[in-house]
């Protein structure tokens, strides 16, 4: 019941000055940050990271994105944590993306927009799609030693 997932800060979102609010979502829905670290990622790691979208028409903005400034790297934990977090920071595209939701809230181009510019939609955050992506992902970006193991008080009164 109780997972991790990885969410990552894009570098549209750290040069927005978006850090603070976005790891508030998170944190006033009471689930807890166990690592979280800013980083610059190259193509190599990009490519692991995209894997299953490598192929993609839109994968070389992605790159390009992706690598273009630091990210904010965070593990959140909580119950359910992978459906939760994915439901906080709303569907792909900002266009459609709830209102609420991260992406609802400070994003609106559409993928149709960045693919007419053969950019990457600048969408802010990348949250891991299911459990078994989430348990890849927060061992492709944090050792063991960067997570760590403590009480919050939600853990008493929420979880
Ligand atoms: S998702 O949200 O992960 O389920 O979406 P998925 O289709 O599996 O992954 C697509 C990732 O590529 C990013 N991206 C784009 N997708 C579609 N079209 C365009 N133009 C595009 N540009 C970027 C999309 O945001 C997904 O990455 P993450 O990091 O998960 O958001």
């Amino acid at each position: 019941m109780i997972q991790q997932t990885l969410v990552l800060v894009k570098p549209d979102g750290v040069k927005r000055s978006l850090i603070g609010e976005i790891i508030r979502r998170f944190e006033q829905r009471g689930m807890k940050i166990v690592g979280l670290k800013m980083t610059k990622i190259d193509s190599d790691f990009s490519k692991k990271h995209y894997a299953g979208n490598i192929d993609k028409d839109f994968y070389k903005g992605l790159e390009n994105f992706i690598t273009s400034g630091p990210v904010v790297a965070m593990v959140i934990e909580g119950v359910s944590a992978v459906e939760v977090v994915r439901k906080i920071v709303g569907s792909t595209e900002p266009k459609t993306a709830e209102v609420g939701t991260i992406r609802g809230d400070y994003a609106h181009a559409s993928l149709e927009y960045a693919n007419s510019k053969g950019e990457a939609s600048k969408n802010l955050i990348h949250a891991s799609g299911n459990l078994e992506e989430a348990k890849d992902e927060v061992a492709m970006w944090f050792s063991i030693d960067e997570l760590h193991d403590y009480k919050i008080s939600h853990e008493e009164h929420t979880f």
